[in-house]
């Protein structure tokens, strides 16, 4: 078990207005608005609130897909073989049995509320191929954007639904606990309501976390600048259970722009290498043959170890990705956005190879939920990537993660109804706090990405956690401002991740130890939790063993 002591809850201005609903969603992405638009008359009032505008979560940047056994010949069991495979043993089977046997209702329920899949010429769905799959099983949207026809789709059913009240541009700076020790409402800013600068108490029954993750915590990433890891960050504070933070998933192929480009990156979508493009080194090599059965197509972990390994050998900072026989009318149609984006960048990928590295994509771990979203706190749920489900493990199989919020965000609204909470009275005095101060936010990234990110070691670790803690958490009110609980919210998880990764001794998914480079199932089979002990500001981090689920 390991120890870190840390400040309990954010600083905040006294609460200056209150107002009430009884679900509180916080989120808009696929997993926030599915929930919402599940739970409409079902309870009475319902709000979502987001700290920028409804889309401006990862869902809108989703490019390969949703994946679900919809096509001929495909079932649930070929699906659920896929992804405990992924997950490299650290998978929960009975969460992986309900995603995948639930998934195909879901997608249909999507589509029921607007979203328009790409089609064959027969009608039926056009389904696509990623790492890790054995089977074309990926629906798709307008080539490569279907999480923006998602995104839309939801966004107009929610609009359309006058009894979902949305609030924009509203950041939730900390949960407010009941004397139960559930969740009695949360504290909120909210731009432009009353005084620019206050916070708000919203009291609610239940809230339900659907605020995405968290890679922000590294220099490059694929996610959105939103990805701050707001979400398990308050949920830790109020006492949740996390699990499985060193679980973190880096995309083998995120275009690379130079030494000095930092935060969101441009994703090159594994159905890209779906339709047949391959990764070659400097010296035109394909690397991928002999290194697994599915080559280019192998799961996530694999390809992006195989380009970081060959990176290494090499010196290079980058390896290519080739797709020039794709051909015009196939880039065109299927990655229009990804050609736009590339030849934005002055590559052009019918004539040129695409320089490609690794780059945070994805958090497979979160808040530890059950089988219904629950999380370890009575009124509390999450669902999609701030939640840790167990459906994703070491490593998420490509394209299950919108399908996890579809899934779990319908499961949460069968039981949230009915398991309503009373209303009940904030229970704790307000503590001091450390605010993350300053401008840290680069410092902090730079340490994660060099020292905790694809490959990891015991020393590199030991420095991390030794710069992480060095930086000033002194921040008072005079210093609130959304910036500064981001940065708070990016130092917890970034130190409870780093714990987690320094405590797993071995190599297993997207967990890759260069002092352990084998996986090991007599010791490491299990997860590492972390949770606060609220009263003492201290957090620990425990592992607890798991029988590992994967067919081996
Ligand atoms: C991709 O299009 O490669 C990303 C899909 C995913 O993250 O599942």
């Amino acid at each position: 078990m390991t120890q870190i002591h840390l400040p309990g809850r954010l600083n905040a201005p006294e609460p200056g207005w209150t107002a009430q609903a009884d679900v509180v969603i916080v989120g808009s992405g696929i997993a926030g608005l599915t929930a919402a638009l599940r739970l409409r008359n079902q309870v009475d009032t319902i709000a979502v609130v987001t700290k920028d505008v409804l889309a401006a979560g990862s869902t809108n940047w989703a490019q390969g897909g949703i994946a679900a056994a919809l096509g001929e010949g495909d079932t649930p069991d070929q699906h659920e073989v896929d992804t405990l495979v992924a997950g490299a043993g650290a998978c929960d089977l009975d969460a992986v049995r309900i995603l995948v046997g639930e998934g195909k209702e879901a997608v249909e329920e999507l589509i029921s509320w607007g979203a328009d899949f790409d089609k064959e010429d027969d009608g039926t769905l056009s389904l696509g191929m990623e790492g890790g799959h054995h089977r074309h099983r990926i629906a798709h949207a307008n080539g490569d954007a279907t999480g923006a026809e998602i995104q839309r789709a939801l966004i107009e059913a929610v609009r359309a639904a006058p009894e979902i009240h949305v609030f924009e541009h509203a950041m939730v700076v900390d949960l407010v606990p009941a004397a139960d020790g559930g969740i009695a409402g949360l504290t909120l800013h909210v731009v432009g309501e009353g005084d620019a600068d206050g916070v708000g108490l919203v009291m609610t029954r239940a809230v339900i976390l659907a605020s995405g993750g968290l890679g922000q915590v590294f220099s490059q990433t694929t996610n959105p600048a939103v990805s701050t890891a707001d979400g398990m960050a308050l949920a830790f504070r109020a006492g949740a259970t996390l699990r499985d933070l060193e679980f973190v998933q880096f995309h083998p192929t995120v275009m690379y722009l130079g030494p000095d480009s930092r935060g969101q990156q441009p994703l090159i979508s594994e159905a890209v290498r779906g339709e047949g493009a391959f990764l070659v080194d400097w010296d035109g090599v394909r690397f991928m043959e002999g290194v697994h059965e599915l080559a280019d197509l192998a799961p996530r972990d694999i390809v992006a170890k195989a380009i970081m390994a060959r990176m290494l050998e090499t010196g290079h900072p980058n390896m290519w990705l080739d797709a020039r026989h794709l051909g015009k009318d196939e880039w065109e149609k299927r990655f229009p956005n990804i050609l736009a984006s590339c030849r934005s960048h002055g590559v052009d990928p019918l004539v040129d190879l695409i320089p490609v590295a690794p780059a945070c994509h994805y958090a497979s771990g979160g808040v530890a939920t059950d089988l219904w979203g629950r999380s370890s706190l009575p009124g509390l749920y999450a669902t999609g990537e701030v939640a840790c489900s167990g459906v994703h493990g070491a490593n998420r199989l490509a394209s299950n993660s919108l399908l996890e919020g579809l899934v779990f965000s319908r499961r949460i609204a069968e039981v949230l109804p009915g398991e309503l909470r009373p209303w009940s009275d904030p229970a704790a005095d307000r503590r001091p706090v450390g605010l993350a101060s300053g401008d840290v936010r680069r410092t902090l990234q730079e340490t994660m990405t060099g020292k905790v990110g694809v490959l990891r070691g015991a020393q590199g670790l030991k420095e991390a956690a030794a710069s992480l803690d060095a930086i000033p958490t002194d921040g008072g009110e005079e210093e609130v401002d959304v910036t500064a609980w981001e940065n708070t919210n990016l130092l917890t998880i970034s130190r409870l991740l780093t714990a987690a990764a320094t405590g797993r001794e071995e190599t297993r998914g997207s967990h890759w130890r260069e002092d352990f480079p084998e996986r090991d199932d007599a010791q490491w089979a299990g997860h590492f939790d972390a949770a606060l002990d609220t009263a003492a500001g201290t957090a620990t981090v425990t592992f607890t063993p798991a029988p590992a689920t994967d067919p081996r």
